[in-house]
């Protein structure tokens, strides 16, 4: 099997409704590690030869996230800058990565219908996630689409279960190598956030 590294970043857990819930469908799965990295570093400190070590260790990258301000928590961003080196992640001798693969996996206020063209955001969720998708290629990362979470303010407890079950199952999925499948299970996400 596959192994997955959940890079989750949630700076007030204590206040989640949604991420809290993900987190607890997919945390006991043999092939996933939870790496929380606010519970981590609360200082920002990061420890770039652990997570670089994380990293080595596992096929696939999941940057957990609730949405803020259209991208990621702050944490997220400082994991890309520092983790992420020249001559390690990128560059010409930058191969540590490479073959991987990384996607992100969100929780948004806004519903879906505001994530369209003609929507009140303006753009849809996966032109929104383009430097992450162009962060994954630089590094020779192969971009998987999203797992996102819709409307994460109104959602009930019984939608937030099956999204739970949802991100469990598409997880396994990716573990038990079937990322092509995992992939058209989200093409119609991905067209619906065109029409
Ligand atoms: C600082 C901040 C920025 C946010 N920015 C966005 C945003 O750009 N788009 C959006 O749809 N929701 C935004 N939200 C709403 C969060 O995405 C929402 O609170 C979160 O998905 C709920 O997940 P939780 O129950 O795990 O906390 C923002 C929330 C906060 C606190």
């Amino acid at each position: 099997m596959a192994r997955i590294l959940i890079q989750f970043a949630h700076p007030a857990l204590e206040k989640s409704r949604v991420n809290r819930r993900l987190i607890a469908a997919v945390e006991s799965l043999d092939f996933v590690t939870v790496n929380d990295l606010y519970e981590q570093y609360p200082d920002f400190d990061i420890d770039v030869q652990r997570e670089q070590e994380l990293l080595l260790a596992h096929e696939y990258v999941v940057l957990h996230h609730p949405f803020y301000w259209y991208s990621s928590p702050a944490m997220i961003k400082q994991w890309e800058d520092l983790v992420l080196e020249h001559g390690w992640a990128y560059g010409r001798t930058g191969n540590a990565l490479a073959g991987k693969h990384m996607l992100n996996a969100i929780t948004t206020g806004g519903r879906q219908e505001a994530y369209q063209e003609t929507g009140s955001n303006r753009y849809t969720i996966q032109q929104l996630l383009a430097p992450f998708e162009q962060t994954a290629r630089l590094c020779k990362m192969q971009y998987l689409p999203p797992f996102v979470v819709h409307g994460s303010l109104r959602i009930t407890d019984e939608e937030i279960d099956a999204a739970a079950i949802r991100y469990r199952d598409l997880l396994t999925l990716l573990a038990t190598g079937q990322a092509t499948e995992y992939a058209s299970l989200q093409a119609p996400f991905l067209r619906s956030c065109l029409s």
